[in-house]
């Protein structure tokens, strides 16, 4: 992968960032979504933030020697305090941290989006509470995607301000749009997720030390809807 080949999981996410946005790119490394869609012109500037200094040099590289330093402002700062409200932000991305990372990266900096912009997030792990979230702050997901790419599963979520949005605990779990398409991938990584969720609780139950029972409970309970799902 670099700014001319990106990942397919990074090529997916580029495809829901409307035409002409102005991006903020979060957690950037080495800026290669930005820098990829400045160049085919699908956007007309772009922040790339980077909390980590090895991650900042590697995108003020990209950005330099594709000579697009006045298009993209690359700066070291810790999640969304990156944007600036002369930036005029039209898109968010957070892609590539876990759910839990993303989810908190939005709580710190809620102050600083102005409500109009689109998130576009792609969570390694930890969809749910991101969902939750999103809900919590009236966020509605608009589109929802599942890929797999060498033998990982990544989701996409779209969502944008609505006002007050419900999801029932189920659709928090498995993504609303997901669970309404049940696509054979979808199937798949759920089948796969089947096994793990088995494996875990027969560990918990020969786990020597002794194991919250709220966890085997939460466990259990996943179970369960997975089971429902697939049947
Ligand atoms: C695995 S890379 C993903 C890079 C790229 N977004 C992608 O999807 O390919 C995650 C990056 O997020 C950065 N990161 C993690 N927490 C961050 C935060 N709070 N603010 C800004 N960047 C962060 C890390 O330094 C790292 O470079």
């Amino acid at each position: 992968m670099n700014e001319h080949t990106l990942s397919v999981r990074l090529e997916r996410v580029a495809a829901h960032v409307p035409a002409g946005g102005r991006l903020g790119d979060i957690g950037s490394d080495h800026a290669y979504l930005p820098v990829a869609l400045m160049r085919r012109g699908a956007i007309v500037a772009a922040v790339a933030g980077e909390v980590a200094l090895t991650p900042f040099q590697a995108a003020t590289r990209t950005v330099r020697e594709n000579g697009l330093s006045e298009h993209i402002t690359v700066r070291l700062a810790n999640g969304l305090a990156a944007i600036e409200a002369q930036d005029a932000i039209t898109v968010v991305t957070l892609c590539g941290m876990g759910g839990e990372t993303i989810r908190d990266i939005l709580e710190h900096g809620k102050a600083i989006l102005s409500g109009e912009e689109r998130l576009i997030l792609q969570p390694n792990g930890g969809e749910q509470p991101l969902r939750h979230w999103l809900m919590e702050n009236g966020y509605r997901i608009l589109c929802e995607e599942l890929l797999r790419e060498n033998r990982f599963f990544y989701e996409i979520i779209v969502a944008e301000r609505s006002g007050p949005v419900s999801y029932s605990a189920q659709e928090l779990y498995f993504g609303p749009l997901l669970m309404q398409a049940r696509s054979p991938l979808f199937l798949a990584k759920w089948q796969r997720m089947q096994q793990q969720k088995h494996k875990t609780l027969t560990s918990l139950s020969l786990a020597r030390q002794a194991v919250p029972r709220e966890k085997i409970q939460e466990t259990e309970q996943y179970m369960r809807w997975i089971t429902d799902l697939l049947t």
